[in-house]
């Protein structure tokens, strides 16, 4: 599997990394604690330093600050393992896509999950103490590339932190829910969107924000803990006259970014992406927070910055800046002058590993990015160790030029509908990994999916509130030859890959057929935990890989599993749930709609003999509501629109991913006045369906709806109602 790239023909839009749309309007007021703990989230900076010397708890997103998401709990173990069994679960309030990871401090979960809503659970039991809703508008849901998700929750000092969907980020009163302080850390007029989770060190919070497929500036924020004001702020790329903004940021962005930006193109108007969404890390040792920079905005360069060819510095970096000041530090970019959308938001780890002169141990950072690569780099000075390609990869020759950059395929950069892997939804996307100094592995959930990335048509006509700068339908013929579908079947896929990144080598891989399997948990019983697309929640042997058990879930797991313990009894949870990026690339990874199962978290212990809940009986009725009809040109346009306007939220190929509603099954989309009330006057914008009347003529919405019944009764035809119908 490190072997070449083994494709032939390609599909989908995939992409950055999830779905979108959504529902609010039902609001849950704070509810008042009934249990016998007390939720008071007593935890300050030190005692956050210190997470590993508590293993009960799990304080912060990654477990510690070096978020290794090792735990040293053992009671799970191999021998244990038999009679591990569902201890209780939680059906949070909103559906959508899941991926966070729940805190557990003194007895209580605080956990999040779709249109930002903090639940805080007694740990041992799941009892619902109180619930928070920020109430995001559903009209906000359009403004997100990959669902309205949220990744987590930090706590400190009585004080619960929320990065809330429309830009908030919010203190919570731990006790009981109700808000503190709120501060608006984004120009809402933007689509800036936050999906992340705040970090806390020495009495401030941080957050970044997403919004780089739609066209905004990226940048991180610190703000007192206490007061919400803010502390300093660094954006990641130049404003568009490369003037200074008053930020900490500005003196390095004279000297370094400005010269490699030109002084005009897309980026000028639309921000130039850059933003950190996923991975902000306080770095302990050398006092620093390293932030993980995003993609180009638009993904294409010619369009973005069309009169340089520099590398539009800070998009695709690691940055380390000073931890009270918000300083510069260093640098290393991943990707150089990003064409393909590699994010390196990924996790972003710290570590002590035998590096050093005579074995010595040295301290680094690590981090698997989408581009395919691990790096391994200095803590203090960021001077690279090793980049390594961990998957298949053919955008690079594999090689580094004199002053370390990748050396590129051409293919790769001319995209004349090229197949390039990995594609923009990475080789491995915001899905935790782990790491267990024991072992010295990194257990990284792979994902294989290439992309058809063409920059020869269909790119200035984009009418999308996506904006990347590349034909979004490439990829999308409607007739493929015969085979097409087993070729792609054949092409996806994904694994659990040990990587040892002393050797920079693999130790040993579990392959699956499909990508964007779930997060990974380490432990100090040789333990790797994980959840899978197949809705299997996993344990393997961290040294051999070998599947010691497994048990099936109500709901697939993209979430990453934690771990905790609570008067002597070890406790696994995860958050259950589909939506996230699966709903984009339903049709191809899955070849066929998912489930529809809400958010839960489902915990686990030793002798736990709860039920897991029955799965949702299947709602989908897979007959076309209206017959067939228009001409291949009207198809093919629909087809053009339905790719650049729809797909993100309804799924390739208008195959749902489960979470939101199947277009060629739909009554709405039999009847041309209900099509138009819900899709050109937004009927249904409440709950995340938004007008397309400004972006779209009336024979583009006319042409979907024709394009999506065509879908609809090729599934039929070729006798699996559920698959992608288009090939
Ligand atoms: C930001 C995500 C998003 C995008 C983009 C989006 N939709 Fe939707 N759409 C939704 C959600 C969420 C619903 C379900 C709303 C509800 O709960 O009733 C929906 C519902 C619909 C429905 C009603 C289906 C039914 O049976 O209830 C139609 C029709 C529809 N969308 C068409 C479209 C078309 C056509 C496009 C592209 C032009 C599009 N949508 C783009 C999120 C989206």
């Amino acid at each position: 599997m490190f072997g070449i790239a083994r494709f032939a023909f390609i599909v989908g839009l995939a992409t950055t990394l999830c779905a979108c749309g959504g529902q609010s309007d039902d609001t849950t007021a704070p509810s008042g604690a009934v249990s016998g703990v007390k939720p008071v989230a007593q935890v300050d900076t030190d005692r956050i330093a210190a997470a590993a010397e508590e293993p009960e708890m799990w304080l912060t997103y990654g477990g510690t600050y070096d978020e290794q998401r090792h735990s040293a709990l053992g009671q799970i173990n191999r021998d244990t393992l038999p009679e591990l069994g569902v201890g209780w679960v939680y059906e949070t309030a909103k559906p959508r896509g899941a991926e966070a990871t729940p805190l557990v401090v003194d007895g209580v979960m605080y956990v999040s999950s779709a249109w930002s809503v903090v639940y805080a659970l007694d740990a041992k039991t799941g009892e619902e103490l109180w619930v928070y809703d920020p109430e995001v508008s559903g009209e906000d849901a359009v403004k997100g590339c990959c669902d309205v998700v949220n990744r987590g929750v930090a706590v400190h000092n009585g004080k619960v932190f929320i990065g809330v969907f429309d830009g908030r980020l919010e203190a919570l009163d731990a006790a009981s829910g109700e808000v503190i302080w709120s501060e608006v850390t984004v120009d809402q007029t933007k689509p800036y969107t936050i999906t992340g989770a705040p970090r806390v060190f020495k009495d401030k919070v941080i957050i970044g924000n997403a919004g780089g497929e739609l066209g905004v500036r990226g940048y991180v924020t610190a703000y007192d803990v206490a007061t919400g004001e803010l502390v300093w702020r660094f954006y990641t790329v130049p404003n568009p006259e490369k003037k200074p903004d008053g930020a900490v940021s500005d003196a390095i962005l004279a000297k370094l970014a400005n010269e490699t930006w030109g002084d005009d193109g897309a980026w000028v108007t639309d921000g130039g992406g850059g933003t950190a969404w996923d991975s902000i890390v306080y770095d302990t040792v050398n006092d620093q927070i390293l932030i993980g920079v995003g993609n180009g905005s638009p993904w294409n360069p010619d369009i973005r910055d069309p009169n340089s060819d520099g590398d539009n510095l800070f998009l695709s970096s690691i940055l380390a800046v000073d931890a009270d000041t918000g300083e510069y530090r260093w640098h290393y970019q991943t990707t150089p002058r990003d064409r393909w959308d590699y994010t390196a938001t990924q996790q972003i780890m710290l570590a002590d590993l035998p590096l050093g002169e005579g074995g010595a141990d040295r301290r680094v950072v690590m981090q698997a990015p989408k581009n395919g690569f691990f790096y391994v780099l200095d803590a203090a000075d960021g001077e690279l160790i090793s980049a390594t390609p961990f998957t298949q990869q053919n955008w690079t020759t594999g090689e580094f030029d004199e002053n370390g950059r990748p050396v590129l395929i051409q293919d790769a950069v001319d995209m004349a509908l090229t197949v390039v892997i990995p594609g923009p939804t990475g080789a491995h996307n915001w899905h935790p990994m782990a790491f267990n100094p024991d072992t010295g592995l990194v257990y990284i959930p792979v994902n294989e999916i290439p992309f058809f990335y063409d920059k020869t048509r269909n790119v200035e006509d984009s009418k999308s509130f996506w904006n990347i700068g590349y034909d979004a339908a490439a990829g999308w013929p409607v007739e493929y030859p015969a085979g097409t579908l087993d070729a792609v079947a054949d092409m996806d896929g994904g694994s659990l890959l040990a990587w040892d990144p002393v050797k920079a080598e693999p130790r040993w891989a579990v392959p699956f057929a499909l990508p964007l399997n779930g997060g990974v948990l380490s432990t100090d019983a040789g333990l790797v935990f994980q959840g899978n697309k197949f809705g299997d929640l996993v344990a393997y042997d961290a040294e051999t890989g070998e599947r010691l058990w497994a048990e099936q879930l109500v709901g697939n797991a993209a979430a990453a599993p934690m771990t905790y313990e609570i008067d002597g009894e070890q406790y696994l949870s995860v958050l259950s749930g589909w939506g996230s990026v699966s709903n984009l690339i339903a049709g191809f990874t899955y070849g066929q709609a998912a489930g529809k199962e809400p958010a839960r978290v489902i915990t686990f212990k030793l002798g736990g003999n709860e039920m897991m809940p029955a799965p949702l009986a299947d709602q989908v009725v897979a007959t076309p509501k209206s017959p067939m009809y228009g001409e291949p040109e009207q198809h093919q346009l629909g087809m053009q629109r339905f790719a650049e306007n729809c797909h993100f939220c309804h799924g390739a190929f208008a195959v749902s991913g489960g979470v939101i509603p199947d277009l060629r099954w739909s009554a709405i989309s039999a009847s041309e006045q209900a099509w138009d009330q819900v899709v050109r006057e937004g009927a249904l914008e409440k709950q995340g369906m938004v007008a397309f009347s400004g972006h779209l003529t009336k024979e583009d919405t006319d042409a979907i709806r024709a394009y999506v019944i065509q879908q609809a009764w090729l599934a039929v035809g070729n006798g699996n109602a559920s698959a992608p119908g288009g090939y």
